[in-house]
């Protein structure tokens, strides 16, 4: 097997607890970088704030790939890795399929007002105390409604709700590694301002949580370290690097 090969090593599961669990034990025990775990289905795919995702089988897309954080020009900012794979998975849906995906900050992607993607980035060292990236990508692809459980059911979304699929999981999954591994040679602006153009809720007046509570404020966009960036209500213009925007 050809090593330091992008793209050499994807690897596939009919089930695990969470892609981005076995990276992470794939990192220790000697993973290239670009590696692809794939699976059919999770019985713990995790969220931010240590969510749960909703991993069923046959109808989703569950992956994580692993990145040296020293061969990504994004290294310094954990959230450009999470916006460029925002913009990278919206790309992907928009060359394969007629849908127009939004994307919420940080990591949530929308289809007709319901979530249908979330991005899970994480960090950590290998025994050597290198540095790597997790990008895990959940995409509900042709999930039923009737199928989620009844705490998203009502905010939950598939690309493929009530029609039929005019692609295949794989297709998408392909599309999504070309795309996310090329933004990795795009320029932050471009990556930025490719973000921007399918950010909702921008201008709108929303209800924000950054580290403390919640507030109000106008949402305005995303500054060059993809930290949200908000008017209070006072006037005051902040950015934030983690926080949540509720509708
Ligand atoms: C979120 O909605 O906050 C992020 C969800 C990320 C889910 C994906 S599925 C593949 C990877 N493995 C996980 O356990 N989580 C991510």
């Amino acid at each position: 097997m050809l090593k330091n090969n992008l793209l050499d090593n994807i690897l596939l599961y009919s089930s695990l607890e969470s892609t981005n669990n076995t990276a992470k034990s794939l990192i220790l025990s000697g993973a290239t970088h670009g590696t692809v775990i794939l699976a059919d289905s999770q019985t713990k795919g995790r969220g931010r704030y240590n969510r749960s995702f909703f991993s069923p089988p046959g109808h989703g897309i569950y992956m994580s790939i692993v990145l040296q954080l020293a061969k990504s020009h994004l290294r310094n900012h954990l959230n450009l890795v999470t916006l460029a794979t925002a913009v990278a998975v919206c790309e992907s849906i928009e060359a394969t399929t007629e849908k127009v995906p939004q994307i919420k900050w940080v990591n949530d992607i929308f289809l007709h007002q319901r979530k249908v993607s979330g991005i899970l980035t994480e960090k950590m060292v290998d025994k050597e105390n290198i540095p790597w990236i997790i990008i895990g990508i959940g995409i509900n692809f042709s999930t039923p409604k009737d199928a989620f459980p009844a705490e998203i059911k009502d905010t939950a979304g598939s690309i493929f709700l009530e029609d039929t699929p005019t692609i295949t999981r794989n297709q998408l999954i392909a599309e999504i590694i070309n795309h996310l591994l090329s933004p990795y040679h795009r320029t932050t602006q471009e990556i930025l301002s490719e973000y921007k153009k399918r950010m909702m809720l921008i201008g709108k007046e929303t209800l924000i949580t950054g580290s403390g509570n919640p507030f109000k404020g106008t949402i305005l966009g995303v500054d060059e370290e993809g930290c949200l960036v908000v008017l209070k209500e006072n006037d005051q213009q902040i950015s934030l690097s983690v926080g949540e925007i509720w509708q």
